[in-house]
C-alpha cells in the first residue's frame, strides 16, 4: 500500500513522538494524510481550529529558526497557545532536573511539549514523568518532525513514497537517522552515503534495516546513481565544535552538479536548513531549480500540525 491508498481513521495509538522507531507505516500515512487536509485548509483560508484551548510548551536548548516558527504558528492557527522556554531563562538550564520539569509542568494544564536537546534520553525521560504529549523537536540523535515533514514533500513531488530513492550525503546525523526510519517506513529505498568514521549509528541503522529498504555506503557513484532526491544536512551539527578534519574528509561528499550529473534527469535537492553554501552543497545546486528547501521548510507547519492534533487532540 502507498499514502494515497491508505483509508485515514483519524487517529493513531501514540501519547509522544520521540523517535519514529514505533511508529508503524499506517501511524506515519495517518500523519500525512492529515497534513495534506490541513496544508488544503490553509491554503484556502479556511479555519482549522481543532485544538482550540490547547496549550503546547516549546522548550528550546539549541537554536532554531523553522521549528520554533513552525510550531508556534502552527498551534496558533490551531487555536491553541503556545509558551516558547528558552532554557537558558527556565531552571532546567541551571540544573533543574527534567523529572521535576515534567512533575510541575504537568500541574499547570499544559496538554503538548515541544523538545529541542541534547540528548535523547532527556526527550525520552520528559515522557516517561509528564502528563502530557512530548514531540522531539530534535536532539543529537533524531530530528523526526523534519523528517516526517522531508518524506511529505517527497510525496507532493511523486505522488507516492513506495520506491522513491532517497540518497543523503554527508554526516550520519540526526537527520541521517530520521531519514532512515521514516523512509524505510514508508517503502522508500534510503542510501545514506558518508566516509567511515561519520556513518550513522550502527544500531539505529539496524532497527531501520529491519523496516525496510536502507543502504550505507561511501560510494558517491554508488548512492546518486538512479536517485530521485539527493539530500545533505551540515558538517557541525548543533553542539559540535568545527574540526578542519572532519571537514577535510566530508568535502568529498559535497552535493555539487557533479552529483546531481549522476542522479535521476528530475531528481529533486533537499536540505532542512539552515545550510553552509560551499561546505555541504554548492550554490549553484542548492538556488537551482531542482531544489525544494523551501517546500521542505514550509510543510514543517503542515506536518507538525497534524502531529499536534493526532497527538494533543485527544487529550482531556
Ligand atoms: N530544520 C530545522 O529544524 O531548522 P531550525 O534549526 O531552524 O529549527
Ligand atoms: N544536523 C543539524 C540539523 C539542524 C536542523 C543539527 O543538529 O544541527
Amino acid at each position: 500500500m502507498d499514502v494515497s491508498s491508505y483509508k485515514p481513521k483519524g487517529r493513531i495509538e501514540h501519547k509522544h513522538l520521540l523517535n519514529l522507531l514505533d511508529y508503524s507505516t499506517a501511524d506515519i500515512y495517518e500523519i500525512l494524510h492529515l497534513a495534506s487536509a490541513l496544508k488544503n485548509s490553509f491554503y484556502k483560508g479556511k479555519k482549522h481550529e481543532l485544538l482550540k484551548g490547547k496549550t503546547l510548551a516549546m522548550i528550546f536548548a539549541k537554536s532554531s529558526t523553522r521549528t520554533r516558527v513552525s510550531f508556534e504558528m502552527g498551534i496558533n492557527q490551531l487555536g491553541g497557545k503556545a509558551l516558547f522556554l528558552s532554557s537558558n531563562d527556565i531552571q532546567l538550564g541551571r540544573g533543574e532536573t527534567i523529572h521535576d520539569t515534567a512533575c510541575v509542568l504537568s500541574r499547570y494544564g499544559i496538554d503538548g511539549v515541544m523538545i529541542r536537546t541534547f540528548k535523547q534520553s532527556d526527550v525520552e525521560e520528559l515522557a516517561a514523568c509528564g502528563d502530557f504529549a512530548v514531540i522531539n523537536g530534535l536532539t543529537d540523535d533524531f530530528h523526526p518532525c523534519q523528517a516526517l515533514a522531508d518524506i511529505f514533500t517527497v510525496y507532493e513531488t511523486y505522488g507516492h513514497l513506495n520506491g522513491v530513492k532517497l540518497a543523503y550525503f554527508g554526516d550520519g546525523n540526526n537527520m541521517a537517522h530520521s531519514l532512515m526510519l521514516a523512509g524505510a517506513k514508508t517503502g522508500m529505498n534510503v542510501c545514506i552515503c558518508s566516509p567511515k568514521g561519520f556513518q550513522p549509528d550502527p544500531e539505529i541503522t539496524a532497527a531501520a534495516q529491519k523496516f525496510g529498504n536502507v543502504t550505507v555506503t561511501d560510494s558517491v557513484e554508488e548512492a546518486a546513481s538512479g536517485a530521485d532526491a539527493l539530500y545533505t544536512d551540515v558538517f557541525f551539527s548543533m553542539g559540535q565544535a568545527k574540526d578542519p578534519e572532519k571537514e577535510k574528509t566530508l568535502m568529498p561528499y559535497q552535493v555539487n552538479s557533479d552529483v546531481l550529473a549522476l542522479a535521476n534527469k528530475d531528481a529533486v535537492f533537499m536540505h532542512c536548513l539552515p545550510a553552509h553554501r560551499g561546505e555541504e552543497v554548492t550554490e549553484d545546486v542548492i538556488d537551482s531549480t531542482h531544489s525544494i528547501i523551501f517546500q521542505q521548510a514550509e510543510n514543517r507547519l503542515h506536518v507538525q500540525k497534524a502531529v499536534m492534533c493526532l497527538l494533543m487532540g485527544k487529550r482531556k
